[in-house]
């Protein structure tokens, strides 16, 4: 089964309660939260109080996707505010494999991300200390960008990576999803799907677009 993580990047943030209990209410399986620094990717978004209060809001993990520089300076107090998973990228920091295990040890899953022209080699060496593994399938930074049609590719090639390391990680996809590529993207092995400006659009409401997205994933 592939599970679905809105990420609320796209989402209304004035009625950010209201719009994560949409997604639940429409079976969203995840929350995916985008952290941004400014300095990893050109943007920048939300930090500490955004998770603890999403935390208070639902029983749903949530999905901290940290884009930030040094991302060990910080990984415990994401785990602290209410992060049931945390993703590192691997361009960010020189000990990936320290700042994995420093998740764990906090009480929280592990992820790696990686960019889509990094190599999936990161991946090899560190399956024992992760629990998901994150193919960004655009440049990380914004929300709504189009999907990098290598990423299929790519996604076939860490599935037959992680059977051959025997490895238990989920595989999540982030970036361009939407109903026209769910549907492959599943079928080519990912575990989730993460999906922003797909679930949270003025084209239609959230139940719609999650249940679309479902249909395209089970179709
Ligand atoms: C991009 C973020 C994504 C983003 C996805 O840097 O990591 O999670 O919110 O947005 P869409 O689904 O619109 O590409
Ligand atoms: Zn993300």
């Amino acid at each position: 089964m592939t599970l679905i993580a809105p990420s609320i990047l796209s989402a209304d943030f004035a009625g950010l309660a209201e719009q994560v209990r949409l997604a639940a209410e429409a079976g969203a399986d995840w929350i995916h939260v985008d952290v941004m620094d400014g300095r990893f990717v050109p943007n920048i978004t939300m930090g500490f109080v955004v998770v603890e209060a999403l935390k208070r809001v639902t029983e749903l993990p949530l999905d901290v996707h940290l884009m930030i520089v040094e991302p060990e300076r910080y990984v415990e107090r994401f785990v602290e505010a209410g992060a049931d998973v945390v993703t590192i990228h691997a361009e960010a920091t020189v000990h990936v494999q320290r700042t994995l295990q420093m998740i764990r040890a906090a009480g929280a899953k592990a992820g790696l991300a990686v960019n889509p022209a990094t190599p999936l080699d990161w991946f090899d060496d560190v399956w024992d200390d992760l629990d998901l593994a994150l193919l960004m399938s655009v440049n990380p930074g914004f929300g709504g960008q189009r999907f990098i049609h290598r990423s299929f590719q790519r996604l076939a090639e860490l599935r037959r990576r992680r059977g051959e390391a025997g490895a238990k990680a989920l595989i999540e996809v982030d970036g361009g999803v939407g109903p026209d590529n769910a549907g492959e993207l599943a079928r080519l092995g990912a575990d989730v799907l993460v999906a922003g400006s797909a679930v949270f659009n003025d084209r239609a409401p959230v139940s719609e677009n999650i249940s679309a997205l479902r249909h395209a994933i089970e179709g």
